[in-house]
């Protein structure tokens, strides 16, 4: 398949990493990782959540120091001594959590570290044309002077991606970049990747999407428990296998078998009239049922993460919104809570997690602030019974309940947000991108979970990405593209491509 390399598919050696252990304090994140990576070729790195494959990508981006091993770059022994001197050494890197300043505008965050200069000041007119350039090179349509506070989280993914770009390196380090992208921006990503292979580049590429990392690898590393298990050419192996190695087991199915019954109808329990703010947001309508799963599917700024925050009283915006047949007046995160309305959050960062906190109090927060804690009191054992729950049920992974939950790997975070908002037991659960860094089988415990809350009663509205997700998790979707609703679509029998054209406007409604 690619061009610059011998038929055996073996370009020389770019990055290699011998007998690497890592450890914090007690835990051992890493343990004699032995990885060659080749010129020209993608090499994807799997493994279930907290199996240590960001702290290998930090260890090759000079943000860690091994305890032990050694590193080599084409051949030659070296040492990083930091990311800045990684860098300098042609190594670039997107990472899993989002490092943007969010005061700064597109423009300045993507040449933070090298702006143009002119006579010792940054010359704005350059750093303006050269995003330009490169944001258009890369068929990115975003505006370089938009403050990144602005942005969706894909936005900010892709925003990552121009950074790490912007530095010409030869190899690229891709922690998790399309967790928050949805088809045609993934395309875009891996048309860049293909690029830059032909070019003699070599990519570390990290996902927990399946489908996308037997599209763009060459090279497949399993990893577990901090372990590198082995690495296989992607032609010698399949997603069966991979997932077998990855989480010890053999796994039938991905997703929970669906109900043979659709939901009963009965009235809506959450009724959206008309809702609308300046610009982002035209005229939006739909209802939810208890019992019933809504997935809600769009690109990058079609207006998802808009409606959801309007539903969670984060902004205010003009119609109507109904309960049970009232109209409610959500002016405040507070306010939406009361109404039993829960909300998962895309940006674990910012809005879901207190990063120095404990992995108990942060589940328990919520639960504890609305209502959980009898006469102000909280109970202590009530508290450890939750987070007890919640560690076994989604297979976080922690050195213990009192752990900062800033140390936990991406995907043992995200599970963090889910359990704290599940212990709610909302009526109204909004998920926005609830599996985002997830592995396998804890989505499959996530997606179990939707199931039990939607049979329960609960009206669940699902906004994903991931259209195998949103198609088999949800009764019913709606399609948005420029700040509207353009379609609903029952989801029995619905391809993706018929999603993805109504998504993009190739067929209108
Ligand atoms: N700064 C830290 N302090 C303490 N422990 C850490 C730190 N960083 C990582 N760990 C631990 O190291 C292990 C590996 O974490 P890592 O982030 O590499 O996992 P991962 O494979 O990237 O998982 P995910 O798919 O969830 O992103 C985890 O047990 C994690 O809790
Ligand atoms: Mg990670």
């Amino acid at each position: 398949m690619r061009h610059t390399t011998p038929a055996d598919g073996a370009g020389a050696p770019s990055l290699e990493t011998r007998s690497v252990d890592k450890s914090f304090g007690a835990v051992e994140a890493l343990k004699d990782v032995s990885l060659t990576v080749h010129a020209g070729r993608v090499h994807t790195l799997l493994g279930e959540n907290g199996a240590g494959k960001s702290t290998l990508m930090k260890i090759l981006a000079g943000v860690y120091v091994p305890s032990r091993g050694r590193i080599l770059l084409e051949g030659k022994e070296t040492v990083f001594a930091g990311p800045r001197d990684a860098r300098r050494q042609g190594i670039s890197v997107v990472y899993q959590e989002l490092s943007l300043a969010n005061n700064l505008s597109v423009a300045e965050n993507i040449y933070a570290n090298h702006q143009p200069h002119r006579f010792g000041i940054v010359n704005r007119r350059q750093l303006l044309l050269d995003t330009r350039k490169l944001l258009t090179s890369l068929g990115i349509t975003l505006d370089a002077e938009t403050p990144v506070s602005d942005l969706s989280m894909a936005q900010r993914q892709l925003v990552e991606l121009a950074k790490a770009l912007s530095y010409r390196s030869r190899l690229l380090l891709l922690d998790e970049p399309t967790s928050s992208l949805s088809h045609s921006e993934v395309d875009m990503l891996f048309g860049v990747m293909e690029r830059l292979t032909a070019q003699g580049k070599a990519v570390i590429y990290i996902s927990h999407r399946l489908e996308e990392i037997m599209r763009i690898s060459d090279k497949i590393s399993v990893m577990r428990d901090g372990r590198l298990l082995c690495t296989l050419p992607k032609q010698d192996t399949s997603l069966d296998e991979l997932i077998a190695l990855m989480v010890g087991r053999e796994m039938r199915h991905l997703y929970p078998l669906r109900r043979a019954e659709p939901p009963v109808a009965g009235p809506p329990m959450l009724d959206v009239k008309g809702l609308s703010f300046c610009g982002q947001l035209h005229a939006v309508e739909f209802s939810v049922r208890g019992g019933e799963v809504l997935g809600i599917f769009g690109l990058i700024g079609s207006g998802r993460t808009q409606v959801m925050k309007a539903l969670f009283g984060i902004r205010r915006a003009a119609g109507e919104i109904l309960i049970d047949g009232q109209p409610v007046l959500l002016r405040s995160p507070a306010d939406a809570i009361a109404h039993d309305i829960a909300y998962v959050t895309e940006n674990r960062k910012e809005e879901g997690l207190v990063l120095g906190h404990s992995v108990t109090r942060n589940i328990n927060m919520v639960y504890f602030q609305h209502g959980g804690a009898r006469f102000g009191v909280v109970n202590a054992s009530a508290e450890a019974r939750m987070t007890r729950d919640a560690l076994s049920r989604l297979k976080i992974r922690t050195a213990s309940p009192e752990q900062a939950v800033g140390e936990l790997s991406g995907g043992n975070q995200q599970k963090i947000v889910f359990s704290k908002w599940m212990g709610l037991r909302p009526r109204i659960f909004i998920l926005d991108e609830p599996t985002r860094g997830i592995d396998v089988g804890a989505r499959y415990e996530i997606y179990t979970v939707i199931r039990e809350l939607a049979a329960a009663g609960t009206a669940v509205i699902l906004v994903s990405s991931d259209l195998p997700e949103v198609l088999s998790m949800s009764d019913r979707l709606l399609v948005m593209r420029e700040q509207r609703i353009v379609k609903e679509l029952g989801t029995a029998g619905l391809s993706q491509e018929e999603v993805m054209s109504y998504a993009t406007g190739a067929v209108s409604a």
